[in-house]
């Protein structure tokens, strides 16, 4: 049998996140400067046969889910014709995206075509005065509208991704889940990490999961569900219904022991971890002709090398090189 990504902790790798550009359309306050970055060189991007190998090789080793991440990956102009090269790959991964939601008006029908099975829109608030100031972009219809057109195209199990600021839209959380409810998106909260490309991120500045808990139960009765297995976001029933809440509590109740995921860069670096400090060139591999043999051999000592999990919050913890929008949240 082919072995499967099995780490020193015994963690076995069964996710796959890919990101298809550090580009953005938004400029999200907790994660790029205004002016934007030193974007990758088009010529160091992956190409769509480039990643489908990877992938590839990624499935025939136990992966199982793909999700595709950016900046914003939308922006690629090749975005349909990766979605249907991944999700009809033999092993049939599920393919899922993590968007800003701004080009799903015209994307959202190609992409459940072209086999696209889940999508995770980014958003932060329903105030328009707000999302321009966290976004740096008037664009708060356009996410909406986006929203609509992937019910519209059949799309089922969106969830909505929020942060939230201090001072900013720290007040939103009954009003952004009665909107997910009402609408049948599973809402969940993240709390914010240090990987702000403007390194501004501090513990106070954050928003916590215990502080998101405390503003929903005056609102909500929510019950704990039990099961969670690898999924980052600790899940609750609201008011006795199906419909789930979520928090991703990355920093206050580390979920690493059970991580089952790695990333690829949009320049082809493989990351055993989003923290990880050291990445492998598996662009350089594919360029020189390497074969599957030689591209799961780097796969397989990237997961070995996996550290038990972050150090955010102890002395020692230096945030990565790069930031969330150039590794893939
Ligand atoms: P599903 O549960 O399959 O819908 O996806 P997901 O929650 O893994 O995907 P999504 O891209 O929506 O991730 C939500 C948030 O979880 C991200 O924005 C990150 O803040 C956080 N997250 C995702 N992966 C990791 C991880 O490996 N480590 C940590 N600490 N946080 C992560
Ligand atoms: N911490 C936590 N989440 C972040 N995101 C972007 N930057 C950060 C950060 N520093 C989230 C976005 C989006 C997803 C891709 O990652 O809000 O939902
Ligand atoms: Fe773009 Fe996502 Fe970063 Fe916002 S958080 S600027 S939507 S990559």
């Amino acid at each position: 049998a082919v072995p499967g990504l099995v780490d020193g902790f015994g963690r076995r790798h069964r996710d796959l996140r890919i990101s298809l550009t550090d580009r953005c359309s938004l400029r999200c306050t907790y994660c790029m400067p205004a002016e934007g970055m030193p974007w990758l060189p088009s010529d160091d991007l992956l190409t769509v046969a480039e990643m489908t190998r990877v992938a590839a090789v990624a499935v025939r080793h136990g992966v199982e889910e793909i999700r595709l991440t950016g900046g914003e990956p939308l922006l690629r102009p090749d975005i349909v014709e990766i979605v249907s090269g991944l999700a009809s790959l033999p092993g049939a991964p599920e393919v899922s995206m993590t968007t800003n939601g701004l080009r799903l008006a015209a994307l959202a029908d190609p992409l459940r075509e072209a086999g696209l099975r889940r999508l995770n829109v980014s958003l932060d608030t329903l105030r328009r005065e707000r999302y321009t100031l966290l976004t740096r972009r008037d664009r708060l219809g356009q996410a909406l509208d986006g929203l609509a057109a992937a019910d519209r195209a059949g799309f089922t199990g969106t969830k909505l991704n929020a942060v939230l600021v201090r001072g900013v839209n720290d007040d939103e959380p009954a009003e952004l889940l009665r909107f997910a409810l009402d609408r049948g998106y599973e809402l969940r909260f993240i709390e914010q990490m240090p990987l702000d490309a403007g390194r501004t991120w501090t513990r106070e500045g954050m928003v916590t999961a215990d502080e998101v808990l405390a503003s929903l139960t005056g609102a909500f009765d929510l019950v704990p569900v039990p099961t969670r297995g690898a999924a980052p976001a600790e899940r609750w029933t609201v008011d006795g219904t199906d419909a789930v809440v979520g928090i991703v509590a990355s920093v206050t109740r580390p979920f690493c022991g059970a991580c089952d995921r790695i990333r690829l860069t949009a320049d082809g670096q493989l990351r055993n971890c989003l923290f990880a400090r050291d990445e492998t060139d598996l662009r350089t591999l594919l360029r020189a002709g390497s074969d599957d043999e030689r591209i799961a051999q780097a796969l397989g000592l990237a997961v070995r090398t996996k550290a038990a999990g972050h150090t955010v919050g102890s002395p020692g913890f230096r945030q990565p090189d790069r930031g969330m929008s150039a590794i893939g949240g």
